[in-house]
């Protein structure tokens, strides 16, 4: 069951949620009819930002998996004509039961992960296109949330994000950036294609705000496991093969019927043998 914080008391995430219920109140309506336009708006603006940058067509994403990290409940996704959407937010779940999560307009559903970005519940090398707008500040462990970003690109996917720099520490946005430290620690995981900085910031006591284009940096080590001391060390426990060869061999049952037996022992029903 995904986890709802302190909304009330906790700033960091009062702030956070406190922002989007706000903006869905009093956002301007002389110039969008609802907060849901106002967000397909800027989900079709972030599509062309993200391309442009990226230097890729719309048709590129009619086979792709794009990911978006710290995706807010601004539906960023929405207008992206992708098959595979991710979305991944510790608060989604709150977006969720503050009715804050917008319908999709093009592509496949957005499947929503209400999780931190710095331990990201999804295999190696899935994202063909990771996304992350203004939330890199919000994290307070960046470090690892680009670990993982690297882990889950696809050797030739496109890491694409807005980051802002400047300003001071706050509860919801804890982690401050130089263009500098930015840069380092980008350099740690990725091969930075583009980096611009001088953007307007997105929160206004941020110095300004950058985008950067990046590729996974290869040669990286990646986790491994040894299949062959898994096997050897599953023939050789007691419980595990042995039992089974020994069973097949005194009763002339199956593999299925001996393994059916072991499992049964195991949940402590019947005894083996
Ligand atoms: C300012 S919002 C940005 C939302 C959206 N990307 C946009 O540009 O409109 C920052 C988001 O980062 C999320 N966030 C905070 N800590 C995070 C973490 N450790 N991992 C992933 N997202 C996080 C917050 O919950 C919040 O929804």
């Amino acid at each position: 069951m995904p986890q709802i914080p302190d909304l009330i008391n906790d700033p960091r995430y009062r702030n956070e949620v406190g922002w989007f219920l706000h903006r869905d109140k009093y956002g301007p309506r002389d110039t969008f009819d609802s907060y849901g336009a106002e967000r397909i708006a800027w989900s079709h603006l972030l599509l062309d930002e993200v391309l442009r940058y990226a230097g890729r067509d719309i048709k590129w994403l009619s086979d792709k998996t794009v990911v978006s990290i710290g995706c807010g409940c601004t539906g960023e996704l929405a207008a992206f004509p992708a098959p595979v959407k991710i979305g991944i937010d510790p608060l989604l779940y709150v977006y969720q039961k503050l009715g804050l999560l917008l319908a999709d307009e093009a592509g496949g559903r957005t499947v929503y992960l209400s999780q931190n970005a710095e331990s990201l519940p999804l295999l190696d090398d899935v994202a063909d296109l990771i996304v992350c707008r203004n939330a890199l500040d919000h994290m307070p462990k960046p470090a690892l949330a680009l670990e993982e970003f690297r882990r889950i690109l696809k050797d030739d996917g496109v890491f694409f994000a807005s980051v802002d720099i400047g300003g001071e520490p706050t509860p919801d946005e804890p982690t401050v950036f130089s263009v500098e430290s930015l840069r380092v620690l980008l350099d740690e995981h990725f091969d930075v294609l583009t980096f611009s900085d001088g953007h307007e910031p997105h929160d206004g006591f941020r110095v300004c705000s950058t985008r950067v284009v990046a590729r996974k940096r290869s040669g990286l080590s990646q986790k491994r496991l040894d299949r062959e001391m898994i096997l050897r060390a599953y023939e050789n426990s007691s419980e595990g093969w042995s039992i089974c060869q020994r069973l097949m061999k005194e009763t002339g049952c199956s593999y299925e019927e001996a393994m059916t037996r072991i499992h049964r022992a195991e949940s402590g029903t019947r005894g083996v043998g």
